[in-house]
């Protein structure tokens, strides 16, 4: 049951964050948005009573530290968690990809997962156990073409998954993976902004259509919710990763 649950989100403001946000609002969980831009994260809590937003870097683990000790203090605790934040990085094979496209989809993709993961824990633990969410991707199993800082973040992401799965087990704590296909959102309708491409990728799916950002929050609340499942990776692919 999500309702009265405090569970916060990383990069909660747009795209699947904010659809997780919207369907968690709705199932009366409390929110604690936690986005770098808090200008869109505050414009979202406008619209829902039971959601709060802080500001925070994920490559930062002094702001995860801080922001997790201010949503324990505001809500009484934290019970769950979503940690979604990331960024795409530049195209380019691996000769191709600069120091800092590295550094900076490392930092925010996968680091940024850590710190997360290594500030919540305690809050979970304090309230008996929890559930957390990681947003990897269908490149966390699978390699795409000139990506490939996001694709090592993303494989890193599902270890991280499982490495916290089984560190945490014994004290109520389980960490599953999300694993979405391409969905319309802010970050990938800047990537691709050419709708003929967007056809492409949809035609190319066993589904013949792209997964949305409803279908992925769907995810994410089921395995925040259910009992019994850790340290896995969930596909929400319209198939693309079966071939
Ligand atoms: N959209 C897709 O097709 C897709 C597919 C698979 C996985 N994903 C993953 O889902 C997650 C969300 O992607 P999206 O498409 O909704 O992106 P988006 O750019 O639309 O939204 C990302 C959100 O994260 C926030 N954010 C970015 N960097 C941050 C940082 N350093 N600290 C705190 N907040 C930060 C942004 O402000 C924004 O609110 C990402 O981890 C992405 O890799 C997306």
């Amino acid at each position: 049951m999500l309702e009265n649950k405090t569970i916060l989100i990383t990069g909660g403001a747009m795209g699947l964050g904010e659809a997780i946000v919207r369907q968690l609002a709705a199932k009366g969980a409390r929110v604690a948005i936690v986005d770098a831009n808090i200008d869109a994260a505050e414009a979202l809590v406008a619209q829902l009573p039971a959601a709060r937003a802080y500001r925070a870097d994920v490559a930062s683990a002094a702001d995860m530290e801080q922001v997790c000790a201010a949503i324990a203090a505001d809500f009484g605790g934290i019970d769950g968690a979503v940690n979604n934040a990331g960024v795409g990085g530049e195209f380019g094979p691996i000769t191709a990809c600069t120091q800092a496209n590295w550094d900076r989809t490392i930092a925010i993709n996968l680091t940024g997962v850590f710190n997360s993961l290594r500030a919540e824990i305690p809050h979970l633990i304090a309230a008996g156990g929890g559930a957390i969410v990681n947003m990897a991707s269908v490149a966390g199993v699978a390699a795409e073409e000139a990506l490939p800082a996001y694709i090592a973040s993303k494989h890193g992401v599902i270890g991280l998954t499982k490495s916290c799965a089984l560190d945490y087990g014994a004290q109520g704590i389980r960490c599953n993976a999300v694993c979405p296909s391409f969905v319309k959102t802010p970050m990938t309708l800047a990537g691709i902004p050419d709708p003929a491409i967007w056809d492409q990728i949809a035609a190319s799916h066993p589904l013949r259509r792209l997964v949305t950002a409803e279908e992925v929050a769907e995810t994410v609340l089921f395995l925040l919710d259910t009992g019994g499942i850790t340290g896995a990776a969930y596909m929400v692919d319209g198939g693309i990763t079966v071939r």
